[in-house]
């Protein structure tokens, strides 16, 4: 279905703003005309972590792959991208890979194992360690990201949107100290709170690598950019800034000082007694999680910044098609009239949610007039 749409509407892109007949939107326009607070026909749906074990046919990907391989392989990340998009229509693709490419690119590898989670070969913890990573050699060590995109975006055409993405620092910072996944991270913030000079030559080690990354994916095709600061709620309130916001926000003042002018959204979780140091990230959207009332949000955050979410993921697993289409329409509802607003979950799909109320979610966004 989607090679005839792509073939349909390849002409019908451009790179200009809205076009006049509203009806005639192409996903991609639609995504980025919500991210730039332009009118649409109706709110953009993508999902975060839209492919992914929910899914039959990327289970049957990894029957026969390790999640490695399928990261690293570019016609596997390829296939893994485009499952969810074929399947439920979505008005954006996300890259296959994980935040932790970037730190394989500075030198410290990771593994993912079904019980231990996120491995890394070691844990990042003194300063001659993190005088060990290597931005320079970024680029030559993910040779997989450009290609992987590269194939993404001929098979989307100029259809749907193409969205890259990377870890804060802050979040990348907590894994790699802690050497993988735990149920407590508490290295990073140790580092940060002891030893804050130590954690600042991490945090601009950090920040190189990740703006070293975003730009060999934006050089690859990419329309937007996410940054997932999934770990920025571990952080009390008056910490956030210093640990967290202004990294990102330094990583996107030198995207714009490279002159690229992609929309870039900010998800940060559990961190929305932050709002001040949200925006001044220079986020062009701002991702809200589901635990933090959108219509609160829409009243909080100035008109000209994008809000992106916030369906609570769990409704997924264990509602019913029905009940998550009337909290769909409820989100849409609560948002009615707000340009620059896309349709997300307030955090991943998580493994086990039902295909019939993933499809009961994008039908219900797609039917919003
Ligand atoms: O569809 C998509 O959203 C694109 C793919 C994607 C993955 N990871 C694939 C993945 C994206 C955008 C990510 C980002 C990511 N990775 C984040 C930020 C988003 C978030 O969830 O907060 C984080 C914190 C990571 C680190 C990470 N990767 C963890 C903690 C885990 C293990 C937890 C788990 O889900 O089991 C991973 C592994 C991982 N990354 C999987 C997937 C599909 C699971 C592996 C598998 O299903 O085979």
């Amino acid at each position: 279905m989607l090679k005839q749409q792509v073939e349909m509407h390849t002409t019908a892109a451009s790179a200009e703003p809205l076009q006049p007949d509203a009806t005639a939107l192409t996903s991609r326009r639609r995504f980025l005309n919500a991210c730039a607070c332009q009118p649409v026909d109706r709110p953009p749906v993508w999902l975060m972590r839209q492919a992914g074990r929910a899914l039959p046919e990327y289970r049957a990907l990894r029957q026969k792959h390790s999640f490695l391989e399928l990261v690293q392989t570019p016609e596997l990340a390829a296939e893994a991208t485009l499952q969810p998009v074929r399947r439920f229509g979505f008005d954006a693709a996300i890259l296959f890979s994980d935040i932790l490419v970037t730190a394989e690119g500075l030198g410290q590898k990771y593994r993912f194992d079904e019980n231990a989670g996120i491995q890394m070969d070691f844990a990042l913890r003194s300063a001659a360690d993190i005088a060990r990573l290597d931005v320079n050699a970024l680029p030559e060590r993910l040779p997989y990201v450009p290609r992987a995109l590269r194939r993404v975006r001929t098979a989307l055409g100029q259809q749907t949107a193409l969205i890259g993405f990377a870890g804060s620092p802050w979040t990348l910072a907590t894994f790699m100290a802690e050497g993988g996944s735990s149920e407590h991270y508490t290295h990073a913030a140790a580092l940060f709170r002891k030893e804050r000079k130590t954690y600042f030559e991490l945090a601009e080690k950090l920040t190189a690598a990740v703006v070293a990354h975003l730009q060999m994916q934006i050089k690859a095709g990419v329309d937007a950019i996410q940054i997932f600061d999934s770990h920025g709620g571990q952080l009390a309130p008056m910490e956030f800034q210093e640990a967290s916001g202004r990294w990102m926000r330094q990583i996107i003042s030198e995207l714009r000082i490279a002159n690229f002018k992609l929309p870039i959204i900010v998800f940060s979780i559990g961190t929305h007694g932050n709002w001040d140091d949200l925006l001044a990230t220079g986020a062009n959207v701002l991702g809200i999680d589901w635990r933090f009332p959108l219509a609160d949000a829409r009243r909080l955050l100035p008109r000209d910044v994008g809000l992106q979410g916030n369906l609570a993921p769990s409704l997924l697993n264990d509602a019913t098609p029905e009940a998550v289409a009337a909290e769909t329409l409820r989100l849409l509802e609560a948002m009615r009239g707000r340009n620059g607003y896309i349709f997300n979950l307030g955090h991943g799909v998580p493994p086990e949610a039902k295909l019939e109320n993933i499809a009961a979610l994008v039908e219900t966004v797609r039917g919003f007039k």
